[in-house]
């Protein structure tokens, strides 16, 4: 197959590693639903995609990964810039050359037995200014398939590409095949041998030996995060792990919310949100990345640079998020969920039991229903287009963005943080970002439920040292007059009582902080002055309908002093870390709040 371009870099780079992989062809993606048919089939027959009930789920399919590549590898992640000091404390690093050479080994005659593919894609609208093209080289076609719905792929890629600039993201599921050998399981390579690398200087990826998601659909967590992290600031903008939603008060009043929280800390459930009060509305611009930058008018626009969802599917159900379940009942992509014996999907909270019948479980098994184990992954996820989303919000691809009133930052803290509280300043509302603590979750592998400090839910994305990403952030904030600056606040849904249970309902219930968040930027709503912030009066948030109980309210707007106490002193340890690049603006914000709390 000739080559649909001319542009010589591109054309030398396939050209390079064609020599180094050794694939058995190469095939040139142009993004068609046939394209995406043909894959389907090819991994039909291989037997690694199995066709749901068409009744059911019209045009979508089931992949079980290996146990193994379930998940992001925090631990197999690198950011190989230069010099260590500029990947910072928080990423893992080795030298880009040794590394290099590394990769280089294991690439080499990695696509043997298989198809290279290429795949030009877009991050954001096709064409559009704000847009950024990479081109992702694989051997895997279930990455194909997850580009077509998460990106923009195709000839028009290429078009618009011209003979400009990409960013050249490398992909290999490491797992070369003998002749005559076919997948008859999930290709990849072991842990040791997984490395999702990132060369921010040269604005290049290379990811080998994993087929998950983060790890694989180059587009998302290493393009749109990593490096784009770093062009962000190079260029003066936001790259951010943030959910982009509209809201409407019964009044007809339109804002723009932008919200950071860790992987699987609710970003697609709040974006997706249906309000449980009365006369409000939620439309979705995006469940996970924004882009932000400053209009002509000095306000922040921010842009969804993806065209789907990879979402987390247990706890996913009609009752906590009804616009996700319209989205994903046709052309959706599942992976590592259980398989029900109508072919119909299934995991843990979906709403309903498992159905009779034999359930296969994600690993493939017969499911044993009294067993310990679930049916589906904890990281079981759907992939599905955000065209389908019943909410989604009419500017969702406006190449302009949409102007943004309110950020918010949050996580799973147990305890200690309420329910929410309002910044201060731009400058106090870094300071809470970069304060953010969560418990660690199944979308990454490694241990779960441990809270650990993540920076703008960012530290598994930041692509430099996070003490210059935080300096950024004050930066940013100085570019435009206060009141241009969305207000900041932090919010936490998973507060517990000493039993261990939620002590807020969550999901639709959100809407009722949303509605102070709204009122707050109006200039309205009741707050009081607390050591952390602005916090809502007890009677400021609408409860009514709800079972919480003005007990459980004040609860989950209590300040504790000695825990505060105590959070200062892991605060401290945690700005340690940065050194010299902790900006002086967040030590202060520090002392303050040392001081408030006397
Ligand atoms: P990534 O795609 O990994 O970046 O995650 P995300 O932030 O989009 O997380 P998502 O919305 O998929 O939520 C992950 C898990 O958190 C799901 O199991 C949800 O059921 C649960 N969750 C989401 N919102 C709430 C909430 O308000 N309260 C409680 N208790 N759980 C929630
Ligand atoms: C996350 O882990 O934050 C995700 C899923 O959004 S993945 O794309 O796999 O990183
Ligand atoms: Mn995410």
């Amino acid at each position: 197959m000739s080559a649909p371009t001319k542009n010589a870099k591109l054309l030398a780079w396939v050209e390079e590693v064609k020599n180094l992989c050794q694939p058995d062809s190469i095939v040139w993606c142009d993004g068609s639903k046939r394209e995406y048919d043909e894959m389907v089939s090819l991994l039909k027959k291989l037997g690694l995609a199995t066709e749901l009930n068409p009744a059911k789920r019209p045009g979508s399919i089931l992949f079980r990964s290996d146990p193994s590549d379930v998940a992001r590898v925090e631990d197999r992640t690198y950011i190989a810039s230069k010099t260590k000091e500029a990947a910072g404390p928080t990423n893992n690093w080795i030298d880009p050359d040794q590394l290099k050479e590394t990769m280089k080994g294991l690439y080499s005659g990695c696509m043997k037995g298989r198809t290279l593919y290429v795949i030009p894609f877009s991050m954001g609208p096709i064409g559009s200014t704000i847009a950024k093209i990479g081109i992702e080289i694989t051997d895997s076609p279930y990455v194909v398939i997850n580009m077509h719905i998460m990106t923009r792929v195709g000839t028009k890629v290429l078009e618009v590409l011209g003979n400009g600039e990409f960013i050249p993201c490398l992909h290999s599921v490491g797992k070369p095949l003998a002749a005559g050998e076919t997948d008859n399981v999930w290709p990849c390579a072991p842990i040791e041998k997984k490395y999702i690398s990132h060369f921010p200087e040269e604005r290049t990826i290379w990811s080998y030996g994993s087929g998950y998601g983060g790890n694989a659909l180059l587009g998302k967590k290493c393009l749109a995060l990593r490096i784009a992290s770093v062009m962000a600031h190079d260029e003066g903008w936001l790259a951010e792990h943030m959910l982009i939603l509209a809201i409407t008060s019964p009044d007809g009043e339109r804002k723009f919310v932008a919200a950071a929280f860790p992987s699987a800390c609710g970003k697609t459930n709040l974006a997706m949100l249906i309000p449980t009060i009365p006369g409000w509305k939620v439309e979705t611009v995006g469940d996970d990345i924004a882009w932000m930058k400053f209009g002509a008018d000095g306000r922040l626009y921010a842009i969804n640079p993806e065209a789907g969802f990879f979402g987390v599917a247990p706890g996913t159900s009609m009752d906590s998020n009804p616009n996700a379940m319209r989205t994903i009942e046709k052309n959706t992509i599942y992976t590592n969920a259980a398989l029900t014996e109508d072919k119909d999907i299934w995991w843990e909270g979906i709403g309903y039991d498992a159905p009779a019948g034999k359930i296969i479980d994600w690993k493939g098994k017969e499911w044993d229903r009294a067993g310990k184990d679930p049916a589906a992954h904890a990281n079981a996820r759907f992939t599905t287009p955000a065209s389908q989303c019943p909410s989604i919000a009419k500017e969702w691809e406006d190449p302009k963005g949409v102007p943004i009133s309110a950020i918010l930052f949050g996580g799973r803290r147990p305890s200690t943080i309420p329910l929410v509280h309002e910044a201060r300043s731009w400058n106090h509302g870094v300071f809470m970002g970069s304060i953010v603590g969560s418990e660690t979750t199944a979308a990454n592998i490694g241990a779960v439920g441990v809270v650990r400090r993540d920076p703008m839910a960012m530290l598994p994305f930041c692509g430099y040292h996070m003490g210059e990403y935080l300096a950024h952030w004050i930066k940013v904030g100085g570019k435009t007059s206060a009141d241009k600056l969305p207000k900041i606040f932090y919010v936490n849904w998973f507060r517990k009582t000493k039993e261990g249970k939620w002590l807020w309902p969550g999901f639709g219930e959100n809407s009722r902080v949303l509605k102070w968040i709204c009122e707050r930027v109006a200039g309205k709503g009741k707050a009081v002055d607390t050591p952390l912030g602005f916090m809502p009066t007890e009677d400021a948030i609408d409860i009514s309908g709800t079972k919480v109980t003005a007990e459980d309210m004040k609860e989950l707007l209590r300040v504790d002093t000695t825990e505060w106490k105590n959070e200062v002193v892991s605060i401290k340890e945690h700005f340690a870390r940065f050194g010299e690049k902790l900006p002086k603006e967040l030590a202060d914000e520090l002392a303050g709040l040392e001081k408030r709390l006397g």
